[in-house]
């Protein structure tokens, strides 16, 4: 072995250390080694390791189609280009129709996809940008807005006063997310003259508010959340700054779908007259139907005072096409320092909503339609067959012995595992054909229920291939072949810059031709 290699591992041994004695120390110990040539050269080496694994899977998982690194001398025939995407998406959509995939396709089923695609087809060219060209869409997207705020507690005083939520269609819950941090920042600039804007947040909360937060110049103050994995609002009153601008709560979260206690935080947020912003991208269109079907379902929307904005995502338990979601406000105010608007650019006078300029009109038609389809009825059956699927779910992984459920969640199963190393049972999932998520912090996984898993024998299935996973992963080798290694990787390697390095590089790996 070269000396600088040696040397190197000796080096990684000592960065172990440190990581157990003092973990500050190490960010910069790991900063250290990098401007270190050997050291970095061996850190280089390892990350290679790994995305070479990684990328033989991608690749793997790619297909056998032709590929374009450049534009074709003479176009492809549409029939023959046809074929060969259809060939190409039956193979991924077999997955995800067999119930086998965590969240990501939330209905599917084939009559509501055609009524998507065909109302697709119709508005393929249209741009809410250009409403006096497509005043169709603006319409969908003002009913979309009302359809949703009246779920989630837009009350009107009476048909001359209309209730004074109001919102916008935007491309995705982190979008949803984003605008509103934004408004909550201009607004405190404007109102407060706040110039080191913070979010208070729990821990658990979407990582779309560290992205707002890196986007915008906020501080994302992170609040540990208890032992019932909902937010702390005695901590995150501790966290309160004469610089904050908003709370933050999920209804529910994604790691572990629990309900953070809006209500108190509410009243926390009128007391310190600050924002509060529920994340409910999840919950918009099942809580409702589940409150109503009797399941327990605390206060989480606008009819909690001080609650002042929301996110509800149509794209996923709204059941429309990837692509939309909205976002709420209390009050009109608000929403106008979401917005763009541009006087002096030669192009005209300019503005837009949300963060893309030009915006698919197609799928805000296609969201529309399916909130028209449905209807409240389409909603309540649908939350009915997900929450019985759920509780058969969860009943069944309970009683798997060395598993452990975490949180108290309707419909998304989070669990761990004692004695072993769940990431493996992960893995042996993999390997039959199941997609979950893979959390840590502490180190599980969950399965989001959606209409996938309520059709006939999913669930069973689901709950046999579990306990044959658990067998296998109890006698799994550490280290073994499969993502374990890498998700346990992550997990457990002390440097978060580390870690943000490797995704960074796996990142790159995605856009290789
Ligand atoms: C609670 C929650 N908030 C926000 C998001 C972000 O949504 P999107 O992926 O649509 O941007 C998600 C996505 O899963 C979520 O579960």
């Amino acid at each position: 072995m070269a000396g600088s290699e040696r040397l190197g591992r000796w080096s990684l041994r000592l960065l172990d250390e440190i990581q157990r004695i003092h973990p500050g120390l190490l960010g910069w110990a790991y900063q250290r080694a990098q401007a270190q040539p050997f050291l970095r050269a061996r850190i280089e080496r390892e990350y290679a390791r790994i995305l070479s694994k990684l990328r033989a899977e991608l690749q793997q998982s790619r297909g056998r189609s032709p590929s374009h690194r450049r534009l074709p001398e003479r176009g492809v025939a549409a029939s023959e280009l046809l074929a060969e995407m259809r060939s190409a998406a039956e193979r991924e959509h077999e997955r995800w129709r067999s119930g086998r995939v965590s969240g990501a396709v939330y209905h599917g089923g084939a009559e509501h996809l055609q009524l998507l695609s065909d109302v697709y087809a119709l508005y393929s060219q249209s741009n809410p940008l250009h409403a006096d060209v497509w005043p169709s869409t603006s319409k969908y997207e003002a009913e979309i807005i009302s359809m949703t705020a009246g779920l989630l507690g837009a009350a009107s005083a009476s048909p001359e006063t209309p209730s004074r939520v109001c919102g916008s269609v935007t491309s995705g819950g982190t979008e949803s997310i984003l605008l509103a941090m934004k408004a909550y920042r201009d607004r405190a600039r404007a109102e407060r003259n706040i110039v080191r804007p913070e979010i208070v947040v729990p821990e658990t909360a979407h990582a779309a508010f560290d992205k707002a937060a890196e986007y915008f110049g906020i501080r994302r103050v992170n609040v540990p959340v208890g032992a019932d994995l909902r937010a702390d609002v005695a901590a995150m009153q501790a966290a309160i700054s004469d610089q904050t601008i908003a709370l933050v709560a999920s209804a529910p979260s994604f790691p572990h779908g629990v309900i953070d206690p809006v209500a108190e935080l509410g009243a926390l947020a009128c007391a310190r007259r600050i924002g509060l912003h529920v994340d409910a991208c999840l919950g918009a269109f099942l809580l409702p139907f589940a409150r109503e079907l009797g399941y327990p379902v605390p206060p989480f929307d606008f009819r909690v005072r001080g609650v002042t904005s929301m996110s509800a995502d149509t794209h996923k338990y709204g059941y429309a096409a990837k692509g939309t979601s909205v976002v709420l406000y209390g009050d009109p105010e608000l929403r106008r320092y979401q917005y763009f608007v541009a006087t002096d650019w030669p192009g005209g006078l300019y503005f837009s909503p949300t963060l893309s300029g030009s915006r698919p009109g197609a799928l805000s038609a296609a969201c529309w339609a399916a909130l028209v389809h449905l209807g409240h009825q389409g909603y309540l059956d649908a939350a009915r067959r997900i929450l019985e699927t759920a509780a058969r779910i969860r009943a069944g992984v309970q009683r798997i012995s060395g598993l452990r459920l975490l949180g108290d969640s309707l419909w998304i199963i989070t669990f761990g595992a004692d004695g072993f190393d769940i990431y493996g049972v992960l893995d042996a999932l993999s390997r039959r054909g199941w997609s979950l998520n893979g959390l840590h912090r502490p180190a599980c996984i969950h399965l989001c229920v959606t209409l996938r898993q309520t059709e006939p024998g999913i669930a069973e299935r689901f709950l046999d291939d579990l306990a044959e996973s658990v067998v296998e992963a109890r006698h799994a080798p550490a280290g073994g072949p499969g993502l374990a290694p890498i998700y346990g990787l992550a997990a457990r390697l002390p440097v978060r810059g580390a870690v943000a390095d490797l995704i960074r590089r796996y990142v790159d790996l995605l856009y290789e031709a």
